[in-house]
């Protein structure tokens, strides 16, 4: 009988204390939100902001997180550093859409608040079970000054009933410490979770104790008690020494395997970014949980793409955004207190053996203003009455006929020498995107391998303000990068240094 008391008394105890931590957990919410008030009007008038792209109302961005369809609507989650346009101690902004390509802002839904993620509610995922929407997310604690080797990373849930509002569960974290193996104990990070059978899975970032970069997976039957599977995938060679971010799914026959290696080598045109990401085809292996790999691909070319993050929707489409940004990189937007940006929402096929990426049709939604040409023969540079802008969507196919350089030149502002210029060239069949005078942002130059298709190549181009996308033959490849020229760099230039023909130009003006 006095067990039984003391058990009851216990339990009226921690949930005392749950209630009490969940009251501190909406007080650290409630100022986050109170701080992005207070100044996002400003923020909002600065003319790099983005006008149809999820971006920070203020202040700091990084990773997409939490991506789902839920209940009608697109949840996209993202780290977000409310206090400043730096990185600081993780938050989770929170963005909805109906239709992904109108955004509305939420609420923060997660603020660091506990003793294990006291430092951060870093990188994660969402499902949904019984109605209700769980967030998976690593608790971060830093437990000494090196931001590399002091840390304790463990997983953890929040759930919610209306997918605004979340609470974080008593339990927490569900899953902490390193199963046996070679596995480096403290860098444990990023859980996707989906459901398989009638099972839960998450993939978890992970390197080894010699710092090569791998993969853990994990499961379970409530989304609260998790097994070790297995080391899903691990690199061999030039892999990295950390895998960020991990994603598997199912695509047309095939699973897929999403990640952000850290510190892979350059090779020839590839890798100069300070980190990748892309994905590797193959097969899951649910019982052994082993992920045979092919090899690597980069899923976007240019200069600014990172922590790509998939979800599936109810029309069964597996849609891909990521962290338009790259860690260490300048960021002149900071001056004007916010930083960072998602990437369009792009639609992932798998066609012989190559995932392609697409905007999604839905941004068609956003076109005004169409201007078009066809069949012109075109040689030196040229523009084209009505084809010029900061916030548009180009569509352009291009001839190669006897002209060996070619592209488009855009963010033009010939007074100041700034242009941001996107080459074909056709011995080398590579596309360069070069912004070395884009403006004041960072330079550099990158290049995709592009083939003609008879000869032709086409180009969809999304600009916006202070970011350019391009999709090249129905999203074989991709190249993305922010620039940062002046307000009035709107010009665009075709050029080419023989004859081609614009077989078909068309523009539309977007609106956000
Ligand atoms: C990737 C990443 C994640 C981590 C998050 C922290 O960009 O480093 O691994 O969870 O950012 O903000």
């Amino acid at each position: 009988m006095k067990q039984h008391q003391e058990q009851e008394y216990e339990h009226e105890n921690h949930q005392e204390k749950h209630q009490q931590q969940e009251q501190h957990h909406q007080q650290q919410l409630q100022k986050a939100n109170q701080n992005i008030e207070k100044i996002k009007e400003k923020v909002a008038e600065n003319h790099w902001r983005l006008q149809y792209h999820v971006v920070p109302q203020a202040y700091w961005m990084n990773d997409p997180n939490g991506f789902i369809y839920y209940k009608g609507e697109y949840h996209l989650f993202y780290q977000h550093h409310p206090y400043s346009p730096q990185w600081g101690p993780m938050y989770w902004g929170h963005a909805k859409s109906k239709d992904l390509a109108n955004w509305q802002h939420l609420p923060i839904a997660l603020a660091p608040s506990e003793e294990y993620d006291q430092d951060g509610c870093f990188s994660g995922s969402a499902i949904e079970k019984n109605g209700k929407m769980y967030l998976m997310y690593t608790g971060n604690v830093w437990t000494g000054p090196n931001q590399d080797t002091d840390l304790k990373q463990v997983q953890c849930l929040a759930v919610s009933e209306d997918g605004v509002n979340f609470e974080k569960l008593d339990k927490n974290p569900v899953i902490s410490g390193v199963p046996q193996g070679n596995i480096h104990p403290f860098h444990i990070r990023d859980p996707k979770v989906w459901k398989h059978g009638g099972d839960y899975y998450c993939v978890l970032g992970s390197k080894t104790t010699e710092e090569t970069g791998q993969i853990l997976l994990y499961r379970s039957k409530n989304l609260k008690d998790w097994e070790f599977v297995n080391i899903a995938a691990k690199g061999e060679g030039n892999y990295g020494f950390m895998w960020e971010c991990p994603d598997i799914f199912h695509l047309d026959g095939k699973d897929v395997l999403v990640m952000s290696p850290q510190g892979v080598n350059p090779e020839g045109d590839l890798y100069h970014n300070l980190h990748q990401a892309g994905y590797v085809l193959g097969h899951l292996n649910y019982d052994t949980g082993k992920f045979h790999c092919e090899p690597f691909e980069l899923l976007d070319y240019g200069f600014d793409f990172y922590a790509p993050q998939t979800t599936k929707d109810d029309k069964g489409r597996r849609i891909l955004i990521a962290w338009m940004a790259m860690w260490e990189s300048k960021m002149p937007e900071q001056q004007y207190d916010w930083a960072g940006a998602m990437t369009l929402p792009r639609e992932l096929k798998l066609v012989n053996g190559k995932i392609l990426s697409q905007p999604v049709p839905e941004l068609q939604s956003l076109r005004k203003d169409n201007v078009e040409y066809e069949n012109i023969m075109l040689q030196g540079e040229q523009s084209l009455e009505g084809i010029s802008g900061d916030c548009l969507e180009l569509d352009v196919t291009i001839n190669a006929l006897t002209a060996t350089h070619f592209g488009l030149k855009l963010r033009v502002d010939k007074e100041n020498e700034q242009e941001t210029v996107l080459t074909y060239n056709v011995n080398e069949g590579t596309l360069s995107f070069d912004r070395n005078r884009a403006g004041v942002g960072p330079g550099g130059v990158r290049k995709a391998p592009v083939t003609l298709k008879d000869q032709k190549l086409n180009l969809r181009i999304f600009i916006d303000k202070s970011s350019v996308e391009v999709f090249v033959n129905d999203g074989e490849q991709v190249m993305t990068g922010r620039v940062y020229p002046n307000e009035n760099a709107t010009k665009i230039y075709l050029f080419a240094n023989n004859q081609i023909e614009v077989t078909s130009l068309k523009k539309w003006d977007l609106n956000g």
